[in-house]
């Protein structure tokens, strides 16, 4: 069954020449979806060699294969983890009910709208990624980035699978809007803010990949538990591509914690002119950038209420992340105490579902934060980073709008207006960031702001070759 099979014009594990009519709609999608990486993708690097990954099996051991490929000619494919026996729904109303292999008719419009808004959001990071090729910091990290980007591309034709697959016609017509919205587009955006936010330099790539990748994780998690059994494959294969993108993002944001610790040291300063001055990021400013890219994928969780998580929870069709570490997945009983600005009270655990999640997914992120503090703190130093308040720099749910500090105290609204350039990074910093931002391209070398990696890719030494521009 994991056996994925590369003769195919699409690649894919889930038996296709077996259904021509989907095989025949997938491969009409295909040169579509090319002509969109083509245009919309990091297209100024066609004629690159990568070394790259691909996903040869979806076993635990073993999954990938390592090669220089040209991205165009990257074999993106379907690909579900193995399905599980007799599967059954393991939380909501129906727990304990075989795991659907088709979609029951009152739920379709529901499951749509989630894959579709999981879908969205893979090709929107490409596109929000797709220049910068063109200031990386070594041929290493520019080969991470083009990893991520085909993994995404991979991710939405996984995404696209389901909808062809199981969705009729209106399945076909969302996979073309996928490619024909586009992110940060005036007229036609990415569905969710944070896919229209322009990433423009390397920080606010290590940003992303640090916390809205994170986002990714919890959102695939929660639907690789859904009663929708191809949903839950689909997720779980994608889960281990996924983890690279966050080491993306967490060795990058080590790496310039490292660097500018050890400038401070040369320097016998944490005056943060005096950092930028010798060409590293200073830790006062690496927090803006945390602030920003943590508030903003904070949002991406929903409404600290909602029916509708609470409808798909209790319908089988999105779970909580790792469903089996609770004890209670049925939820009709519990509630949880929730805080807003008009006080706190109680409300049932199943409309609270957004905020357990959000609160979990806080709680992963610190991991990191307290790593790099550890270093911070080895290296002499009194600054410590921290992430925001859940309330902070909202623009969904009961703390929108709110004048609230990274601490999560409300205040007055002038006095947050005039503090917020203190808090997130201000056309001053983003220029100094864009300022670093000079490619460095002979292998092995490591541009001033950012300190090298502890190993290479694939046991390869950090020297290697790892893109082949032409
Ligand atoms: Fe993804
Ligand atoms: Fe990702």
């Amino acid at each position: 069954m994991s056996a994925i099979d590369y003769a195919e014009k699409i690649p894919n594990n889930v038996n296709l020449v077996g259904d021509r009519t989907l095989q025949r709609a997938l491969e009409h999608w295909q040169p579509q979806f090319l002509q969109w990486w083509h245009e919309m993708g990091p297209n100024d690097f066609e004629g690159a060699d990568v070394y790259l990954r691909t996903a040869i099996s979806v076993d635990a051991q073993g999954w990938a294969h390592y090669g220089k490929v040209r991205m165009p000619d990257y074999r993106w494919g379907i690909f579900l983890a193995d399905p599980v026996a007799e599967r059954k729904i393991g939380f909501g109303d129906a727990m304990g009910r075989p795991a659907w292999q088709q979609i029951p008719g009152e739920y379709r419009s529901t499951l749509r709208r989630l894959i579709v808004t999981q879908g969205d959001t893979e090709p929107a990071s490409v596109e929000q990624q797709r220049l910068l090729g063109h200031t990386c910091p070594s041929l290493y990290d520019l080969r991470n980035l083009f990893q991520i980007n085909v993994e995404e591309g991979r991710h939405l034709w996984a995404m696209v699978y389901l909808l062809h697959a199981y969705f009729g016609r209106d399945g076909r017509e969302e996979a073309e809007e996928l490619l024909a919205r586009h992110s940060g587009d005036a007229d036609k955006p990415r569905i969710l803010t944070t896919f229209n936010e322009p990433i423009s330099d390397w920080l606010s790539l290590y940003c992303f990949t640090y916390f809205t990748d994170r986002d990714g994780k919890y959102q695939l998690k929660s639907l690789a538990e859904s009663a929708f059994d191809p949903l839950a494959r689909t997720c779980r294969f994608m889960l281990t591509e996924e983890a690279h993108h966050m080491f993306v993002g967490e060795t990058g944001l080590s790496r310039v914690v490292k660097r500018s610790l050890e400038v401070m040291k040369e320097m016998g300063s944490d005056d943060p002119d005096r950092i930028r001055a010798a060409g590293a990021v200073d830790l006062p400013l690496l927090q803006k950038y945390l602030n920003f890219w943590c508030s903003s994928s904070l949002d991406l969780f929903g409404s600290e209420i909602s029916s509708n998580s609470a409808a798909n929870f209790a319908n089988g069709l999105k779970g909580r992340p790792d469903e089996d570490q609770y004890e209670d997945h049925v939820l009709r009983e519990k509630t949880l105490n929730l805080v807003t600005p008009q006080g706190a009270s109680d409300v049932p655990m199943l409309n609270a579902l957004n905020e357990v999640m959000r609160e979990s997914y806080l709680k992963d992120c610190e991991i990191g934060v307290k790593r790099w503090n550890r270093s911070i703190e080895r290296a002499g130093s009194q600054f410590r980073l921290s992430l925001p308040s859940l309330r902070f720099r909202r623009s969904i749910g009961a703390w929108a709008g709110q004048p609230v500090d990274p601490q999560g105290n409300l205040m007055q609204r002038e006095l947050y207006e005039k503090s917020l350039a203190s808090w997130i990074p201000s056309e001053s910093d983003k220029a100094f960031v864009h300022s670093l931002m000079q490619k460095v391209i002979e292998p092995g070398r490591m541009a001033g702001w950012i300190a090298p990696p502890e190993r290479g890719i694939n046991n390869l030494p950090l020297e290697y070759e790892y893109v082949k521009l032409h």
